[in-house]
């Protein structure tokens, strides 16, 4: 058993999961896509140890917590599946707030997932990994695997999987991913999942949204930037638009949120390719080419209720690396 530390990047969702048709398994209602973050990364730690009587788990320097329950949760899972008896040593770290909406369980259960299966010596197909990465979380699914993603929705375990639709070096698009705040977001998406059949417009959404897939791969396919940006952004405020009509209405935003998405409006105007889209939390990311990335942050980090930028490019699968977190 070795110590193994992986470094994964995170993702954002240009077509959305929201909603799941089997809440154990984690298996989506709907298919989605998204480009992952290289700038926005997990990295962790994980050793297996004979002489451990529990796992010991460290999250962004605190343990005992939901998010550290959660992690013995997905490593009692994987113990059961290879049979192990064995606790682990975890640690992990992000460089980007997490609970902010930005999809830090995407990066940080695939980043265990493939941290403890290497470390117990498993030897599994990126299909196999992008699986359990689900059990966990997601979008771990879709974060198992590098670049431009497309997570199948699948009706059963083995067909809920996601693959690579295309690699990080085929297109060089960037996420400026705009910081209004740093607290923790109030909708967890584990039970907002739970809400959105609730909302009468989600059988509509359900309807078209195997026909926004196949258009946003064909966008991606032949890079048509602006066709992809504006399905994306129209795709987030129709996710809104669930979140908000739901029985419980979950309003996400902030009015930094708001000053952000005008301003994309207007940078527009203005001739600069840019196009928003947010999860569940009130942080907006700002997707657009490298001729445009520096002029969106300035503009960004001037408008009054901007914290922090961050920038991303499309980043690749989970990667091992050598300096350990412990
Ligand atoms: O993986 P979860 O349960 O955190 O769900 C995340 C869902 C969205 O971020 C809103 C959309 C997506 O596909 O990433």
């Amino acid at each position: 058993m070795k110590k193994i530390t992986i470094k994964t990047a995170s993702d954002i969702a240009l077509i959305k999961y929201w909603g799941k048709k089997d809440e154990v398994l984690r298996l989506p209602e709907n298919g989605s896509v998204s480009i992952k973050l290289d700038g926005l990364d997990t990295v962790t730690t994980v050793e297996f140890r004979e002489d451990l009587s529990k796992d010991h788990i460290t999250i962004q320097g605190e343990s005992d917590n939901k998010e550290t329950a959660r992690v013995v949760k997905h490593l009692d899972r994987i113990r059961k599946q290879f049979g192990k008896d064995v606790y682990a040593k975890v640690v992990s770290q992000n460089t980007f707030p997490k609970g902010t909406g930005l999809s830090s369980s995407g990066s940080g259960f695939a980043a265990l997932t493939f941290a403890a299966t290497k470390s117990l010596e498993m030897n599994l197909s990126e299909k196999e990994l992008s699986i359990l990465s689900r059990q966990g979380s997601g979008t771990a699914c879709r974060c198992a695997c590098g670049g431009f993603v497309e997570w199948l929705d699948g009706d059963t375990s083995e067909t809920s999987y996601s693959h690579s639709i295309q690699s990080p070096d085929f297109w060089d698009v960037r996420d400026v991913v705009v910081v209004v705040d740093e607290g923790k977001k109030k909708i967890s998406s584990t039970e907002g999942h739970t809400l959105a059949q609730s909302s009468p417009f989600y059988s509509e959404r359900q309807k078209r949204i195997k026909g926004k897939i196949e258009e946003i791969k064909g966008y991606i396919e032949n890079k048509e930037f602006d066709k992809m940006g504006m399905l994306a952004e129209k795709e987030a405020l129709e996710f809104h638009t669930i979140l908000l009509t739901s029985e419980t209405p979950m309003i996400a935003w902030y009015p930094g949120t708001v000053e952000v998405m005008q301003e994309v409006v207007r940078l527009r105007e203005e001739g600069i390719s840019c196009y928003f889209t947010i999860n569940t939390g009130f942080n907006v990311h700002v997707l657009t080419l490298p001729e445009y990335e520096k002029q969106v942050q300035e503009r960004m980090m001037a408008l009054s209720s901007v914290q922090k930028v961050l920038l991303a490019k499309v980043g690749d699968k989970p990667q091992e690396v050598n300096e350990h977190l412990f």
